[in-house]
């Protein structure tokens, strides 16, 4: 009379768009394994944390999460760390927190389903983490996407850059491409699905080199902007020293190819990009920038910022500022240098106190805001193309997001109400530092 019990898992998501992404994939995966997803620890037979290394505060919170959760443990409860703190730390997990039993990086979740056997098993010290040198990317059919109109493809994994601050190169091993054709498979399958937003992901999506030599990156854009049902296409992040024109002459020639390029600049004196080992001076940085400026598009531009590298002076700080005038940043995520373990920075002296970090950075982004305050107006009177993201009914306006990726809220007549993942074009009434509102134009 006796069946097994039931599977199931929870699974919590840390750090960027592509950890975001290996979940849907994990999932996915674990579905196809015979579990069910739950929505909270409490219900879950196994509890899974897909874990980001990038600052210490991220690395902390999966430790804190797993304090949380340890006397659950005694309930029979398995908690497994996947990700980038998992590679990382490795078997180190096991030490400080006794009660997991799964540690594994994400270059080996091919291995995924061997490994949940031996967790079924009782196995307590499953680990996934000898695949960094690996040549193959996390591809699985059972990706189990969360969002039904704009979905994910990784096209480009792991890094070679080495930029001397950064733990992703030891989380997520070399660099690594997809061919083209498959990720143009997954493209056209997507759109047979009904998604009409795709968004290519890597850690530097721009490095992408097709295996089969039969694409460029700027190709491959193009080509997935090109798949029929196909209406937007995103690429991040991108990196400055790969990124060349024909990026700007595909977006010029595509017009499914979004107005919006996420290059992240880190510091605007070529003397921190040095020590940062960025591989680009300033004055690169900004040749790129005009690039864009000179396309035909209006192309937004957003970047990350890091404030307080060690022997930052005011004077470079004072040439971070100079360049948000000089480029006007559509958008700028900034943080406080946060040193990492294995990385050359930690060796670097003159560290910067966490006070003056944390007052450049409300500094840096106080005066992004203003810019931003302003820039935002030039939207005002434009009829805008967006995507419906959803409703807010307290306000009863509805969520947008333009080709550039702007948030634009705005309000339909009751009889004209919008579908969720639909576009319609929104006249542009109110600009604020971080969105703009509308009306629904028809
Ligand atoms: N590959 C991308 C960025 C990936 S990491 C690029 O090179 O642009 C995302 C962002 O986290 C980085 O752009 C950087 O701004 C920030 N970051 C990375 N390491 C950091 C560290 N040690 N301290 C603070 N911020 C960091
Ligand atoms: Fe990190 Fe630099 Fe690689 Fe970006 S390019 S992921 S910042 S090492
Ligand atoms: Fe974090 Fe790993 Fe992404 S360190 S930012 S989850 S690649």
């Amino acid at each position: 009379m006796s069946s097994a019990p039931e599977k199931t898992f929870y699974l919590e998501t840390f750090g960027c768009q592509m950890n975001a992404h290996d979940s849907e994939k994990v999932v996915g995966t674990l579905v196809a394994e015979g579990y069910r997803q739950v929505p909270t620890v409490e219900e879950a037979g196994l509890v899974l944390y897909n874990t980001c290394s990038i600052r210490d505060k991220a690395e902390q919170k999966v430790f804190h999460r797993l304090n949380d959760y340890k006397k659950l443990q005694k309930q029979g409860k398995k908690f497994g760390v996947l990700g980038c703190v998992a590679q990382q730390e490795g078997e180190k997990i096991f030490e400080r927190a006794p009660y997991v039993s799964m540690v594994c990086g994400s270059a080996s979740y091919r291995n995924l389903p061997a490994m949940l056997v031996q967790i079924e098993a009782g196995n307590t010290r499953v680990t996934g983490l000898d695949d960094r040198e690996t040549d193959e990317c996390f591809e699985t059919e059972f990706t189990a996407r969360t969002n039904p109109h704009r979905g994910y493809i990784t096209i480009i994994e792991g890094c070679d850059k080495f930029c001397s601050y950064c733990v992703v190169p030891y989380t997520r091993g070399k660099e690594r491409s997809r061919t083209s054709e498959s990720v143009l498979a997954e493209a056209r399958q997507m759109a047979d699905l009904g998604y009409t937003e795709i968004q290519l992901l890597g850690q530097n999506v721009n490095s992408y080199r097709d295996p089969a030599g039969k694409r460029s990156f700027a190709e491959l854009l193009a080509a997935v902007g090109e798949v029929p049902g196909i209406r937007r296409v995103r690429f991040t992040t991108s990196h400055p020293r790969d990124f060349g024109r024909d990026i700007i002459h595909a977006i010029d020639a595509v017009p499914t190819l979004c107005d919006h390029v996420h290059l992240p600049v880190q510091s605007g004196s070529t003397r921190v990009l040095n020590a940062m080992q960025r591989l680009y001076t300033r004055d690169q940085y900004l040749e790129r920038i005009s690039w864009m400026k000179a396309a035909k598009r209006d192309i937004s531009i957003t970047s990350d910022i890091i404030v307080g590298f060690p022997g930052e002076t005011e004077e470079d700080f004072a040439d971070t500022l100079s360049l948000l005038d000089e480029v006007g940043y559509d958008g700028i995520f900034g943080f406080k240098y946060s040193p990492r373990p294995n990385t050359p920075a930690i060796g670097l002296v003159d560290a910067i106190p966490e006070e003056e970090k944390a007052r450049r950075l409300t500094f840096l982004q106080e005066k992004q805001r203003e810019l931003q305050r302003i820039s935002y107006r030039k939207h005002i009177g434009q009829v805008l193309q967006v995507m419906v993201e959803g409703k807010n009914e307290a306000r009863k306006q509805w969520a947008g997001r333009t080709s550039q990726n702007k948030i634009l809220n705005f309000t339909a007549p009751e009889d004209a109400s919008p579908e969720h993942g639909s576009y319609v074009p929104v006249r542009v009434t109110v600009a604020f530092p971080n969105s703009l509102a509308g009306e629904l134009a028809v």
